[in-house]
């Protein structure tokens, strides 16, 4: 076959496929089956997310703190430490003016490393340090409360009342479990078991966004909320990757986005959808090394599988972490930060409250409708729908299954 029939034949057969089944929507069993076949082993942001705390992490050297990761279903437990435990020695002269020559004057600078561990004892499973709880760490390392078993700070086994001359003991499962993490700007990200190299996770968002110094970025909790939504986690990242409803359910928003030109650049482990502007929206300074350079970029709507949205504007970033609270419940948190002050004219909440309960009310009649017994699937609109199509190959690759099927 040529390689154009090769292509053709692609084509066709991507337009034939139809969306995920009704009862991956309903039912509990798949629910909790892609607790750990999709968010276990996906990266998530660490932090705390309860209202009004900073999910930021301003842990200070010497400090440790408990963190849940993905409160309200994965739930895990987790103790960031940060340590002064290593001593790097750095060129002064460098530090000083990044574009001098170094002059060989190394001098020694502490360096504060964060380590994420279980927050779970090995022995009979008590929590390490109580939920939401910052505390200085004890010059011994750390002791379980309940029967007084100590770690080192990097998770490692030190000793255990009551297990002296025990055959085979510490074992590897007698430390703590390490948690990988990394960062991106601000954010740390964590996953229980990556499916997938944090490079390969956050490369393409971190590429193109090369010219925003995002160390800059300040978080609003005044400006940040929760929406509790009587639907399906997946439901409401359907919607929000996909532009060919924003001119039926948000009239607003489209009289500013110029959805001629819209358009959605897949990676391998999410998406871009492209905001162009119309005149009347503000737009990014775009630096002649940006792909997007020249063109009137108004928002850059990053999504990263399975459930954030990274939507940055000029004045700054609108964080959306989508949080399943049960097969029919979500809570969608939304994070402000501020990056350009200046710019914060553009910046409205009262329209992005707007858009949200837009979205909100049509992805809960959606939830209403996928409780049909005469609706099964549908089918995808290929230019405007290609991220949710994406969407779904991903969640049936991680659950290794043929979701058709059910
Ligand atoms: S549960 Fe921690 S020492 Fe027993
Ligand atoms: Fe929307």
């Amino acid at each position: 076959m040529s390689e154009t029939k090769v292509a053709q034949t692609n084509s066709k057969k991507r337009q034939s496929e139809r969306t995920l089944p009704a009862t991956f929507y309903r039912s509990k069993d798949l629910y909790e089956e892609s607790l750990d076949s999709i968010f276990a082993r996906s990266w998530q942001l660490v932090g705390r997310f309860n209202e009004g705390e900073s999910f930021n992490l301003g842990l200070k050297p010497g400090m440790m703190e408990s963190v849940t990761l993905l409160p309200g279903s994965l739930n895990e437990p987790l103790l960031l430490t940060r340590t002064q435990s290593v001593i790097a020695l750095v060129d002064q002269n460098k530090q000083k003016n990044s574009k001098s020559k170094p002059d060989g004057n190394l001098q020694p600078e502490p360096q504060f490393n964060l380590t994420c561990l279980s927050n779970v004892c090995t022995h009979r499973g008590a929590l390490l340090l109580e939920t939401g709880k910052e505390e200085a760490i004890p010059p011994q390392g750390l002791r379980c409360r309940y029967h007084g078993r100590r770690f080192n700070c990097d998770g490692t086994f030190q000793s255990a009342p009551g297990f002296e001359n025990v055959d085979n003991f510490p074992e590897e499962a007698d430390h703590l479990k390490k948690i990988e993490i990394h960062n991106w700007g601000p954010f740390t990200f964590a996953s229980l078991n990556p499916a997938c190299s944090f490079e390969e996770f956050i490369e393409p968002m971190r590429e193109r966004l090369a010219f925003l110094d995002l160390d800059k970025l300040v978080y609003k909790p005044e400006l940040s909320c929760e929406y509790d939504i009587e639907a399906h986690w997946a439901l409401y990242v359907d919607n929000y990757l996909e532009g060919l409803h924003i001119p039926f359910v948000h009239p607003s928003l489209s009289a500013v986005l110029d959805l001629k030109n819209y358009r959605t650049e897949l990676f391998a482990m999410g998406n871009l959808q492209l905001g162009a502007a119309n005149s009347k929206a503000d737009t990014f300074d775009l630096p002649p090394q940006c792909p997007d350079f020249g063109q009137a970029m108004g928002a850059y709507y990053y999504y990263l599988f399975p459930n954030m949205m990274f939507n940055f504007y000029p004045w700054g970033l609108s964080l959306n972490i989508v949080a399943p609270t049960s097969h029919k419940t979500t809570k969608v948190y939304y994070r402000t930060f501020v990056l350009d002050p200046s710019r914060m004219q553009s910046y409205s909440p009262s329209d992005i409250k707007q858009t949200e309960m837009e979205d909100e009310d049509v992805v809960e009649l959606v939830q209403k409708g996928i409780q049909s017994r005469v609706y099964k699937s549908g089918r995808y609109a290929p230019v405007w729908e290609q991220g949710v199509r994406q969407f779904h190959g991903l969640i049936a690759k991680f659950m290794d299954k043929n979701l058709a099927l059910f």
